[in-house]
């Protein structure tokens, strides 16, 4: 798998909600290669601080030139992220880890919550890419319905035909959890393929109505992580039937296959 460093160069930063970000940067050697589920590792800073890069998923690239990252900002890094202006350039190495499998599915639900929703956008995009694209439904979860921001409308702009929401409080979609859109949305005799990206308890939620169905499921994980590139071993989790050696989520993931891993 190629991987890269470059120094890419901000073409716009975008502010979409009062905490939510979305960065373009022109990096086409990440670009040209990048899959969805993939991530990046980004330096926010010129300094040594913070010293570590930030893992980010790829959002979407544009063309061969462009890769986008929508972000948080949570601390540190993604504050210092949040500061810098079109011309400015940053690190970036990727297109890192393992993403998402989505060929010869006749049926797709992308189940995003939170800054989850970042990688299945692209995948989204590359799944109504193909020839004869697969049913896709995207389901989105936020805590409140100014979280998603512009984030449903550009799936249907992408043309997502079913796209439904849940959110916390209830101001926008379902009253609750997406995982219980699951149900409620997917025909259950269909063999649905689901992908998810989310919190870890959304996530396990949605891998238990999976295994009801006995859908197939795969799940993108996130730990710290500090180096990204399988040298810290500090990304690792246990395997389903806990036997060693650990999996690491830089190298093996950040996409498993849901039944590959352990849901603690
Ligand atoms: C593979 C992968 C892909 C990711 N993709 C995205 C993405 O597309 N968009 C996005 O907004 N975020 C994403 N994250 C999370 C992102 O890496 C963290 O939010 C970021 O590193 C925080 O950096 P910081 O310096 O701002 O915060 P810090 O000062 O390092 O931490 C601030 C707070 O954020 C929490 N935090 C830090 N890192 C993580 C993490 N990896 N997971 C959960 N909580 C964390 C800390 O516990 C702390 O409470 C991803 C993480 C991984 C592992
Ligand atoms: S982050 Fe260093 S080994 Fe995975």
């Amino acid at each position: 798998m190629n991987q890269f460093e470059e120094q890419a160069e901000i073409v716009r930063q975008e502010q979409l909600t009062p905490e939510i970000f979305r960065l373009s940067l022109k990096a086409p050697e990440i670009a040209s290669q990048a899959r969805p589920g993939q991530f990046v590792m980004v330096q926010t800073a010129s300094c040594y601080d913070p010293l570590l890069r930030r893992p980010l998923s790829i959002h979407q690239t544009i063309g061969n030139e462009l890769v986008q990252l929508l972000y948080k900002v949570v601390g540190k890094g993604t504050r210092m992220l949040a500061a810098l202006t079109p011309g400015q350039r940053l690190k970036l190495t990727g297109p890192l880890g393992h993403g998402f499998d989505f060929s010869d599915q006749q049926a797709l639900c992308l189940v995003g919550g939170g800054m989850g929703i970042a990688p299945l956008y692209f995948l989204a995009k590359e799944i109504l890419r193909t020839a004869n694209p697969p049913k896709c439904v995207v389901l989105l979860g936020a805590r409140t319905a100014a979280e998603f921001g512009p984030l449903p409308r550009d799936f249907m702009d992408i043309g997502v035909t079913q796209t439904h929401l849940a959110t916390d409080d209830g101001s926008l979609g379902h009253q609750g959890f997406v995982a219980e859109l699951l149900l409620q949305h997917l025909a259950p005799g269909n063999q649905w393929s689901v992908c998810t990206c989310g919190p870890h308890p959304m996530m396990k939620a949605v891998v238990k109505a999976c295994r009801q169905q006995e859908w197939q499921c795969q799940v993108s994980l996130e730990t710290m992580m500090a180096c990204g590139i399988s040298a810290c071993l500090g990304c690792a989790i246990p395997r389903a039937d806990l036997s060693g050696p650990y999996l690491h989520v830089c190298k093996d993931g950040p996409v498993f296959n849901a039944n590959e891993v352990a849901w603690l």
